[in-house]
């Protein structure tokens, strides 16, 4: 009430101003709007809707109650404060309707941005493998362990995580189960596997706990956190592991926020310190990153996070604008590595052509790789939980640059064999030359509960697919050529869902899609190439409502 009249004096009041006196309209502006947004961020207001949610929630059937319940509770006040804290912002709402001189909020100017970062970009050869001898180094992604998991229960519950004591009985497996995440158990041989392979370091792209996101808390994701910690201590106690949390990291699921992260990232720098020195502690707590140089090497690992982009993160939608200073930092940290000759690993945990990452935090990102192509020999990601590759391209010259490996998973959720990879890198200029991907056939191993499985090589990249190496380029002309040649194409789905067979056609329209998500490093660039809408429109309008980037000044 007291809102409304305060918008009608507003708009009457300032309509009627013969003699426009903006400092008077721009206080009586804030006024209002400092009432409005004290009005949105009081939760009281929500239970009401609140209440409503849920009672739409109940005519569900059966078990998604407590999903549906759970997820409300954990999102709502998130959207509406961020979406408060944003759109209801005083100085920036009546600064927008011209109500207050200051203080300003300029657009950013990508063009102009992205031209400042490639204009000092040398004009040397892309290297090439030396030929000089290779080491490995492993990488795993979304393990999703789930600390409750049993074996003989029912794997097909109605919730999204099943095989629980609590899910009464079934057939779900000693070594996991296709529906479900993955048993500790299963976790430990896969570390136990890969700790006899000689690995220089691993690279883990994050998620580790359960997908029981409804029924989570902040202890219980950061207990996952410990339980993961301890057995990378016992299964690798020398070998250095750079690690990134994912979406699954946080409480709730996808939700940092940029303002007040402290509540993870403290007890995260923790858990995880044995694997970070002093000052990647500091930068995880300033911008969520970190880099570290592999002990006696030129190699620099160089984390981002992924969470700066997850469109699924509604804290951004308070401000999308490079949260944390990431793109900065990482800017600066490419400029450097460069400056000093040394050779980068970029990783993360979505990969940056992932519908899932905001286009404007990808686009930086994938001009950043254009400008520093000779300085980053890789890319690594998860999140997806398939055996997937993209292309990263010159942004002017569209010349192949740079490849974002995403690796399969760990868990079993949903569908996948058990997977970790090891790649192959040439000594000199560590650009990857070889990929050995490894698989648990679950069948096979829940039939002999009682004997430990064991890891089969699935397949090694250059020989899987006939290539000669695994340069951009000829990743890039070996995508082109599945438009012609469908086999290929489903030599690529039966690596990419991880059981052979799993797809066993593939159409003119199922082969552009499966192309152009190969040869395009961004989720913007691959639409375009599709000729599809990048978004619906629902889904068009909430990613507008992230807005673009603004600064205040
Ligand atoms: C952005 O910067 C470019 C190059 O400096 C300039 O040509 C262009 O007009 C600018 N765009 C806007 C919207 O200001
Ligand atoms: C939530 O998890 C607890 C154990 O942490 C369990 O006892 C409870 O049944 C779970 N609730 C649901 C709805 O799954
Ligand atoms: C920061 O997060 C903690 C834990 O979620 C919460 O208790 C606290 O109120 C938050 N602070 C701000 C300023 O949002
Ligand atoms: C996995 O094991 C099952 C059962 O032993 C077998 O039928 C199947 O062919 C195996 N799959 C692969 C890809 O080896
Ligand atoms: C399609 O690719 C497969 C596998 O590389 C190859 O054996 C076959 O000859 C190709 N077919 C055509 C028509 O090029
Ligand atoms: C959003 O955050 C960035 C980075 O912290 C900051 O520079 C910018 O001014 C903020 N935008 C607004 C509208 O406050």
């Amino acid at each position: 009430m007291r809102l409304l009249v305060l918008i009608c004096l507003l708009f009457g009041v300032l309509g009627s101003l013969e003699t426009k006196n903006k400092l008077v309209e721009c206080e009586v502006c804030r006024e209002v709007f400092r009432e409005a947004q004290k009005w949105a961020l009081d939760p009281n207001i929500w239970e009401y809707p609140i209440d409503i949610a849920v009672e739409i929630c109940k005519k569900f059937e059966g078990y998604t109650i407590p999903v549906c319940l759970g997820a409300i509770k954990e999102n709502v006040l998130i959207v509406t404060g961020s979406i408060a804290r944003h759109y209801l912002d005083p100085e920036w709402a009546c600064s927008m309707l011209e109500f207050c001189d200051s203080p300003k909020y300029v657009k950013e100017n990508f063009t102009e941005w992205q031209d400042n970062i490639l204009q000092s970009k040398p004009s040397a050869p892309a290297p090439t493998p030396s030929g000089q001898g290779t080491y490995k180094f492993g990488h795993i992604s979304d393990l999703h362990i789930d600390i409750y998991y049993q074996e003989g229960t029912n794997n097909n519950c109605g919730l999204p995580v099943c095989c629980r004591s609590w899910n009464g009985p079934g057939n779900s497996g000693y070594w996991g189960d296709l529906q479900c995440d993955l048993p500790v158990r299963t976790l430990e041989v896969t570390l136990d596997q890969m700790s006899q392979i000689d690995l220089d370091f691993l690279i883990v792209t994050g998620d580790i706990p359960a997908h029981d996101v409804w029924n989570q808390s902040l202890s219980y994701n950061l207990n996952y956190q410990q339980v993961v910690a301890d057995l990378f201590e016992k299964y690798f106690p020398t070998t250095p592991i750079y690690y990134m949390f994912g979406n699954h990291g946080p409480f709730p699921v996808n939700n940092l926020d940029p303002r007040n992260s402290s509540v993870f990232i403290d007890p995260f720098t923790q858990i995880w310190s044995n694997w970070l020195d002093a000052q990647a502690i500091e930068t995880l707590k300033s911008t969520w990153t970190y880099s570290m140089v592999h002990p006696g090497t030129n190699l620099k690992m160089v984390a981002i996070n992924t969470q700066a982009c997850n469109n699924d993160n509604f804290f951004l939608l308070e401000n999308a604008t490079d949260p944390m200073g990431q793109i900065q930092w990482l800017a600066k940290e490419l400029a450097a590595a460069e400056q000093s000759g040394q050779v980068v690993y970029l990783f993360s945990h979505i990969p940056i052509e992932s519908g899932d990452c905001l286009d404007d935090w990808a686009a930086h990102v994938n001009a950043l790789v254009d400008r520093y192509s000779n300085t980053i020999a890789g890319q690594f990601y998860g999140h997806t939980h398939k055996d997937q590759w993209s292309i990263t391209r010159g942004v002017k010259s569209l010349t192949p640059l740079s490849v974002q490996w995403a690796a399969p998973s760990v868990t079993t959720y949903q569908g996948m064999n058990p997977s970790f990879r090891v790649y192959e890198a040439d000594t000199v200029t560590k650009l990857v030359t070889d990929i050995h991907q490894y698989r648990l056939n679950l069948t096979a191993a829940n039939e002999n509960p009682s004997v430990t499985p064991t890891f089969e090589l699935a397949y090694s990249f250059l020989d899987y697919y006939g290539l000669p190496d695994l340069q951009p380029q000829t990743l890039l002309d070996f995508a082109n050529t599945w438009m012609a040649n469908e086999t290929r194409s489903l030599q690529y789905l039966d690596a990419y869902y991880g059981v052979p067979g799993a797809q066993t056609s593939c159409d003119q329209n199922c082969r552009l899609v499966l192309v152009c998500d190969r040869i395009w490093g961004t989720n913007a660039l691959q639409s375009i190439c599709t000729g599809t809408p990048e978004y619906g429109l629902i889904n068009g309008l909430y990613i507008a409502l992230f807005g673009p980037w603004v600064y205040k000044q």
